[in-house]
């Protein structure tokens, strides 16, 4: 973790390095969204509050040496009980669009019969942001599978893809005359391999077979429930949100690192991006990880169906890496201090080195590279969105820091401050490189369960005292508000 001192001097090397030239006064593009994001598991709390039932998070965080400190999503930001607070606050910065998702195990707690209750809440929540003049974004899956469906084997079994376009067509009947943009899944790369086959995340399996197995049938069930919901409305805004990391290697001129970057990029990266718009997977990927079972899962037509056309591709952007064959004299650290031993989420993960490149790091020691993200952009337009017409949205970007809130509560985050205005100006970059970037939600509205790291990581542009409830806008708040308001990147 980052002490105050150091974060102030990350936050002055990411003012020197971001090439603040960029930000200065730099206006955002006409029509373009900001919005705040935040998931189901991470916020809501009441755990069988309304005939809510498990999810794999309840069970996995209830699990000893799961979570840093034994932290559970079972209260998390009483945002259950308090959202009617939480959209006033999102109104009163200026907010025009809310990202949030809607948790199966409320809506489906056995994975299968509808539970009217768990609906009300949504629709309690869709219609305060629209009396409060912010655009709903709704997400169906952010990693809270109903340990129901996992009792019966999960992702890494077929089914559960069925299961997963009942539950979608439920929350469509209740909200379809209300929300426009449907994302179908939150990040599959981290369902299946953080979740199956690292075991860092619920539900804590450790296979790369499982991993696999279940990014097939994830994949699966964003295609069929794309194609169910665009069959019942055709004016639907529909897409998925995937992660993603820009891999370089260390040394270009050795074909090694070269090829411990391809593989980083063809696991996390076109492992999902090449089925969804191109109908098939990679064939370097499929050779890395052959004799692993991917091959057995994939049914004829399962292609088709996982590229079926879709309108928005949201784009989840952190952080890129540097990779070698070679393994670093000091690595980034990165893992939550639990005391589960957990193996690396690449199924195929033989020689690839995370090398730390002496860039400043956010509280995840994760690195500030927001160049990466006009690279990603460009990439991602070229090669993949712009041939389908496909537009883009930056649905999560944003930064863990150690805050030190004084004794009002306020957090004076410049670093957090000069993370958004470093990465939105990415993001300009990107759009006057002719690509089609619509938006940009910040991760996170307030600081909330950080899964494996429970409690101990804030991403909020909000504080919140886990002891009181209350919210308090730190500074980033205060910056983003005036963002919004002058569409101007810095003062
Ligand atoms: C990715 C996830 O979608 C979100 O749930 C998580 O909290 C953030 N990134 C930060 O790790």
């Amino acid at each position: 973790t980052l002490n105050a001192t150091s974060s102030d001097r990350a936050a002055d090397r990411a003012e020197q390095q971001s090439g603040s030239p960029s930000a200065a006064a730099r206006r955002l593009p006409e029509g373009f969204v900001l919005g705040v994001a935040t998931a189901a598991y991470q916020i809501e709390g009441a755990r069988h509050v309304e005939g809510r039932a498990d999810s794999i998070w309840d069970t996995f965080s209830h699990t000893p040496g799961a979570v840093v400190d034994g932290h559970t999503g079972d209260v998390a930001c009483d945002h259950h009980h308090r959202f009617a607070e939480d959209v006033a606050l999102m109104q009163r910065l200026g907010v025009q669009s809310y990202r949030f998702s809607t948790s199966w195990a409320r809506v489906c707690p056995d994975g299968r019969a509808v539970n009217a209750k768990g609906l009300d809440f949504y629709e309690r929540l869709v219609d305060a942001l629209l009396t409060a003049g912010i655009t709903p974004w709704l997400t169906l899956y952010h990693w809270d599978l109903p340990q129901a469906l996992e009792d019966r084997g999960g992702w890494p079994v077929r089914e559960t893809a069925d299961r997963f376009v009942d539950y979608a067509l439920a929350v469509h009947d209740r909200l379809g005359d209300r929300v426009s943009t449907w994302t179908t899944l939150n990040e599959p790369w981290c369902s299946a391999f953080v979740g199956y086959t690292s075991g860092e995340h619920a539900p804590g399996r450790q296979s790369p077979a499982d991993g696999l197995a279940a990014a097939h049938h994830l994949m699966l069930g964003h295609g069929q429930t794309v194609r169910a919901l665009r069959s019942r409305d055709a004016n639907l805004q529909l897409g998925l949100t995937l992660n993603f990391t820009v891999a370089d290697p260390v040394n270009p001129a050795d074909p090694c690192d070269v090829d411990a970057a391809r593989r980083v990029d063809g696991q996390m990266n076109r492992m999902f991006l090449d089925p969804v718009f191109r109908g098939q997977y990679p064939a370097d990927v499929l050779a890395d990880v052959a004799g692993l079972g991917l091959e057995d899962h994939v049914r004829p037509g399962d292609l088709a169906t996982i590229s079926a056309p879709i309108d928005v591709l949201g784009v989840n952007y952190y952080n890129g890496g540097a990779f070698s064959h070679l393994p670093p004299v000091t690595a980034l650290s990165g893992a939550p201090a639990t005391t589960r031993q957990t193996r690396s989420p690449f199924p195929a993960a033989d020689g690839v080195h995370g090398h730390p490149r002496g860039l400043p790091v956010t509280s995840m020691d994760w690195e500030v590279q927001p160049e990466g993200l006009t690279r990603l952009l460009v990439r991602l337009h070229e090669e993949y969105t712009g041939p389908a017409g496909t537009t883009l949205h930056v649905t999560e970007n944003g930064a863990a820091f150690d805050d030190r809130p004084d004794e009002q509560g306020f957090v004076d985050d410049r670093a957090r401050v000069e993370y958004v205005r470093s990465h939105l100006s990415s993001v300009v970059d990107a759009v006057e490189a002719g690509v089609p970037v619509q938006g940009y939600f910040y991760w996170s509205f307030m600081d909330n369960f950080e899964w494996a790291w429970g409690y101990a990581k804030r991403f909020g542009i909000v504080r919140v005292d886990y002891d009181t409830q209350e919210r308090t806008p730190k500074a980033s708040a205060l910056d983003y508000a005036r963002i919004i308001r002058t569409r101007e990147l810095a003062v």
